[in-house]
């Protein structure tokens, strides 16, 4: 009976031995097929990146729209509208609902563009018609009067035509990314300001051959201070 229960309970303990060890290795041989890719890093790469497909289907059409000579934008109403470089602009024609948020009220004209003959011009496409309430940042200018005197100064919007490192080699992107993902509405279609409306729109890659500049811009910084005389808060 004793020699018995010693064997098995020897097998036991091999058995249990057994299922350990491999079990160990098992484990150690999972961590070794283990790709370490963690989540989140793929977007947080490629986060500028995103937006530079989101019209390219319809690039092939800009590409082979005429230009219309006649409704050309340019850069300098294109500056006018804001207030200062990178600010939103303000919106320069009358709005049928005063009350509404925006959404598919600028909508109907923003998202894809197209000639407005009440405004005898291209609607400008807007690079983010994912943020619906439009009227948070774009409104109409109501006054041309300072609410107090300042020594506010604009920066200067970066030039164009100068930033290729050769003649004919692709110009780095002067301007930043953010906001600024979807390449194609600002640089396609008759919207399109004529110095910046780019040649070639079916090239939808974009950053591919164009990339940003990184160089820390020349911005002499003054502090800002107003005078407050005329002005009750
Ligand atoms: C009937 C079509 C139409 C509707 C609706 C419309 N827009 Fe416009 N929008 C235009 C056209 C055309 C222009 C270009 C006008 C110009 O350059 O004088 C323009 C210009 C603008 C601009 C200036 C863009 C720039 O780069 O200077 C802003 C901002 C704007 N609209 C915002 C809005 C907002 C916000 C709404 C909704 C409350 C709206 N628009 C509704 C046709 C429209
Ligand atoms: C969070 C603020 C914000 C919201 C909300 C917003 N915009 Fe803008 N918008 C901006 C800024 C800032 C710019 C200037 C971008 C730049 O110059 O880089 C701009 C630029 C534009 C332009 C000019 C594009 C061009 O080529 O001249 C149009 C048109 C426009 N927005 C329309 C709209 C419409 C329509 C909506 C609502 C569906 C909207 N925006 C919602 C901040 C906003
Ligand atoms: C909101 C509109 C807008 C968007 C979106 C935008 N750009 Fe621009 N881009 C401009 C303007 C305006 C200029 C002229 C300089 C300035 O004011 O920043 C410019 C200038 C440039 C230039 C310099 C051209 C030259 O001849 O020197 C390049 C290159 C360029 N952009 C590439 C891009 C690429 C690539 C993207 C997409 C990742 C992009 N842009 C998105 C408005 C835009
Ligand atoms: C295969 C490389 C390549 C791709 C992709 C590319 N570009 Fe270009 N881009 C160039 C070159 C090269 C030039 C200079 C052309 C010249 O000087 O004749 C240029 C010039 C430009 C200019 C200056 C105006 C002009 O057309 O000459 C702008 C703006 C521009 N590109 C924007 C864009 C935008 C927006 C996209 C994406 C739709 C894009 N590029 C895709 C190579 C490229």
């Amino acid at each position: 009976m004793r020699k018995r229960l010693g064997i098995i309970s020897l097998f036991t303990l091999l058995f249990l031995a057994f299922i350990i060890i491999w079990n160990y290795s098992y484990q150690t041989g999972l961590k070794e097929a283990y790709i370490p890719i963690e989540n989140g890093d793929i977007n947080g790469v490629y986060l500028t990146e995103n937006g530079v497909f989101e019209n390219s289907l319809n690039a092939l059409e800009y590409a082979n729209m005429p230009i219309d000579e006649n409704h050309q934008r340019t850069l300098d109403t294109y500056y006018k509208n804001r207030a200062y470089y990178g600010a939103p602009p303000f919106i320069p024609h009358p709005v049928k609902e005063e009350m509404s948020i925006g959404g598919n009220t600028c909508l109907q004209c923003h998202q894809k563009g197209g000639f407005v003959p009440k405004f005898n011009t291209y609607a400008p496409i807007t690079p983010h018609p994912e943020m619906i309430n439009c009227r948070q940042c774009h409104v109409k200018k109501t006054s041309e009067a300072l609410f107090a005197q300042n020594n506010f100064a604009k920066t200067q919007a970066p030039k164009v035509g100068v930033n290729n490192a050769l003649p004919g080699s692709p110009p780095m992107i002067p301007h930043q990314i953010q906001m600024r993902e979807n390449c194609l509405s600002c640089h396609a279609g008759p919207a399109a300001p004529k110095e910046i409306r780019v040649t070639h729109p079916e090239r939808i890659n974009c950053m591919q051959c164009h990339v940003p500049n990184n160089a820390q811009p020349d911005i002499n910084m003054a502090i800002f201070t107003r005078d407050n005389k005329n002005y009750d808060e």
